[in-house]
């Protein structure tokens, strides 16, 4: 199968294709390198562009002509995601348009993309596809809502459609090029000789899984051929949440540093959702996928890339 992968550079895109390219497929990568990451070597078609300019969308399906696209290419650092709210909507959800009317003129029959743990309601215990309520609560996850329902949408329209979106929770990796907590604290200990961290908010919990366990989950995803079902959202979680004191702690451990965590006030967030966590039961009947690292496992391959666990 041809695979285009939109924001194949990224962190989880590019562990995509080499996984995609490791089991024998052709892969083409569509992204503007905005993140900062290379093209990934693997792609056996890397065109540099963006997914708003429709010039180049349609050469290249013209010139690859994919069976099945992976749709990861996103603004996805949610402090740019407010700043800049219609860009991140004309990216983020106009793009998607785009990308999809592209799909459909190429008959293209199978679309899957990332949308995020992030457009279920704030509640406490663990969410799930089939009864948790859905309700984004800022412009990244209401452009990640809007993916979901686009996609609804476009795998109703054609016959023999197939329509997946993976609810990705916390994705972590050595090479994340998104200002997220991970790099945040690993930074500030590589400066302090001390071990002495300044972070905001401590007991919100998050689930975390592996951007390589989440590139299989995809591979699966794209592969899911279950006719009775035009469209599909699935969890792409671990069903286990740690708060940020614990993770600051798992770093130390996993560097055996000893770390002092302090409050900054300047980083504290007045609202903050006080657990995401996700119900992983229902991906794991569906594509026999669950993510292989442990927390820590995780933490240890982002700290020591190239140790193999
Ligand atoms: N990392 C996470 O924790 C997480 C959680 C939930 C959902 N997701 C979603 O999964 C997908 C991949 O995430 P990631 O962590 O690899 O992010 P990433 O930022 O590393 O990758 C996104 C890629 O898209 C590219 N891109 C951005 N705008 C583009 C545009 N207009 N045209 C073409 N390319 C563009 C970027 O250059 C980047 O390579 C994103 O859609 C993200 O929103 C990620």
């Amino acid at each position: 199968m041809r695979l285009l992968v939109t924001g194949g550079a990224g962190m989880i895109g590019r562990r995509v294709v080499a996984q995609w390219r490791a089991l024998g497929g052709d892969v083409a990568v569509l992204d503007n390198l905005s993140s900062g990451l290379p093209m990934p070597a693997q792609a056996s078609l890397a065109v540099e562009g963006d997914l708003c300019d429709e010039d180049t969308l349609h050469r290249l399906m013209r010139t690859f002509r994919p069976h099945a696209i992976l749709h990861l290419a996103a603004i996805h650092h949610i402090p740019t995601c407010e700043n800049q709210r219609a860009q991140c909507l004309n990216v983020n959800v106009v793009g998607t348009e785009r990308l999809l009317a592209a799909a459909t003129e190429f008959n293209v029959a199978r679309v899957a993309l990332a949308s995020s743990g992030a457009v279920y309601a704030w509640q406490e215990n663990a969410l799930d596809e089939q009864h948790s309520p859905l309700l984004p609560c800022d412009n990244y996850a209401l452009s990640k809502y809007c993916n979901e329902q686009q996609l609804r949408f476009w795998s109703s329209q054609g016959r023999q459609r197939i329509g997946r979106a993976a609810r990705i929770f916390n994705a972590v990796g050595h090479d994340d090029p998104n200002a997220h907590l991970i790099p945040e604290i690993l930074s500030q200990l590589k400066q302090s000789s001390s071990g002495r961290v300044r972070l905001g908010n401590l007991t919100p919990r998050r689930d975390y899984l592996h951007a390589d366990d989440i590139a299989a989950g995809l591979v699966a995803l794209v592969q899911d051929s279950r006719e009775t079902q035009a469209f599909d959202a699935l969890n792409f979680c671990s069903g286990v949440e740690h708060s940020v004191a614990q993770l600051v702690q798992a770093l130390a451990d996993v560097l055996e540093r000893t770390v002092q965590i302090e409050v900054d006030p300047a980083r504290v967030r007045s609202v903050d959702r006080i657990s995401q966590l996700g119900n992983p039961e229902r991906t794991l009947a569906v594509l026999g996928w669950q993510p292989r690292m442990s927390f820590r496992q995780a933490l240890h391959r982002v700290v020591f890339p190239d140790v193999l666990a």
